[in-house]
């Protein structure tokens, strides 16, 4: 076995399992460190270890023999990933950029310090604190747990005195994506804190996707425009409609600048919202291959799982140009359809220009289950059938042309 060539991916979610395809191609291997045999990348990657991400002696473990190790998920306590780099493991990204993925107090004090435009924010202590910070910024005001929260979860827009209690309460029960008995390792992991944020009334969110490999040098995607709802992607389109030349530059730049302060390697996800004057200001940032980059696989000459492995591998970067001028991905949500895969021979036949990723989970209410990308010359014409295609995956009723049965 070449130990060389040994990646371990901590979280089997879809993200390490899109990573696997651009591993293949690569001639990586691929060893993952998974929540359940079932899950969505241990459906696909051979060398899986079913195991608590929360137990140094479990990562410890999995690690030997891996040249690098890299995430699905930024969760992964601090002292563990120090113990591995003790261990001659090379964690890519290391825990001292990964903190600011993992902690959104110490992101915005971090960003802060670097003059990076972020919304007034401070963490409160208390409710009362959050009713202060409130009738000094103005009312609404948005808080968010420091630490664990996810897809929306641990985010709460606070209108009112009343609705401030909420986050401190709900710091007292579990956060983040798996519930479980505390370990060693939690002693070491700060407690999840409040950090409340003026309310950005912003026109649209964007995301800036860089990849910086090991050696500092840094590659940049075109700028996406993106569509959340109750903090979940739905769509991106790529590159941001009506964004000029100069404002791109400016987020290329900014975002460039942010992966070597924080000496990411791998895939920089920054977050940011638009006010209505046209500037941006950082929402948050993510170190790992991120859903507003699902629509490079499709869409640019080389995706965002590539360019990641290529930068935790340390190989040189691939291009990002796009592949043609407009690309929209739109995530499926599941809905009523429970058979995505049966799905397939209809959708294709009406969309025949329709590229999906499935992601081999069950569906459940609103859980990501795959996406579609579609791309092309205009951009009502791209929008429209990569969400017509993802829709029907969804099951709603209609998104095929009338004469087709539904009911099939
Ligand atoms: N200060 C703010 N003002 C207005 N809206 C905000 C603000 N902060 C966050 N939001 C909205 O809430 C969404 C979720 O916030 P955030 O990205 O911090 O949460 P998350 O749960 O960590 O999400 P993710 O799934 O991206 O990790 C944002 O995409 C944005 O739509
Ligand atoms: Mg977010």
């Amino acid at each position: 076995m070449n130990h060389e060539r040994t990646i371990g991916v901590i979280g089997g979610g879809q993200l390490a399992r899109m990573m696997q395809a651009a591993a293949i191609g690569l001639g990586l291997r691929l060893r993952l460190l998974a929540e359940g045999a079932d899950v969505s990348a241990a459906r696909a990657v051979p060398d899986t270890v079913v195991g608590d991400y929360t137990d140094p002696a479990t990562v410890g473990g999995f690690a030997a023999g891996c040249a690098a190790v890299t995430f699905d998920h930024e969760h992964v306590p601090t002292p563990i990933l120090h113990e591995l780099e003790a261990a001659g493991v090379a964690v890519r990204p290391g825990p001292a950029a990964l903190v600011h993925a993992q902690d959104k107090a110490v992101m915005r004090a971090r960003l802060a310090a670097l003059r990076v435009p972020c919304p007034a924010w401070r963490v409160v202590d208390s409710p009362a604190d959050l009713v202060a910070f409130a009738d000094a910024i103005g009312w609404p005001v948005i808080a968010k747990t420091s630490r664990g929260g996810y897809d929306g979860k641990g985010v709460w827009k606070i209108v009112d005195a009343a609705g401030a209690a909420e986050p401190f309460a709900a710091l007292a029960g579990p956060l983040g994506p798996t519930e479980r008995p505390p370990t060693d390792a939690d002693a070491h992991v700060p407690r999840p804190v409040i950090v409340a944020e003026e309310y950005v009334p912003f026109v649209r969110e964007l995301s800036a996707l860089v990849v910086r490999g090991a050696d500092g040098a840094v590659v940049a995607y075109p700028v996406s425009e993106t569509v959340q709802r109750d903090g979940i992607c739905h769509e991106t389109t790529t590159p941001a409609p009506g964004l000029d030349a100069e404002r791109e530059r400016a987020i290329v730049a900014l975002a460039t600048r942010i992966a070597g302060e924080l000496g990411v390697v791998g895939v920089l996800a920054v977050e940011l919202m638009e006010r209505p004057d046209g500037g941006v200001v950082v929402n948050e940032l993510a170190m790992r291959p991120h859903n507003t980059g699902h629509w490079t696989i499709d869409g640019a000459r080389t995706s965002q799982f590539e360019n990641h492995l290529r930068a935790v591998a340390g190989l040189p970067l691939g291009p990002t140009d796009l592949r043609a001028p407009v690309v929209v991905m739109s995530n499926v949500l599941g809905g009523t359809r429970t058979d995505l895969v049966g799905a397939l021979d209809r959708l294709f036949t009406a969309f025949p220009d329709a590229r999906v990723q499935l992601y081999g989970k069950d569906v459940k209410p609103g859980r990501k289950v795959g996406h579609v990308t579609v791309y092309g010359d205009d951009l009502a014409v791209v929008q429209a059938r990569a969400r017509a295609a993802s829709d029907f995956l969804e099951g709603r009723p209609g998104a095929l042309s009338d004469t087709l049965d539904e009911t099939r």
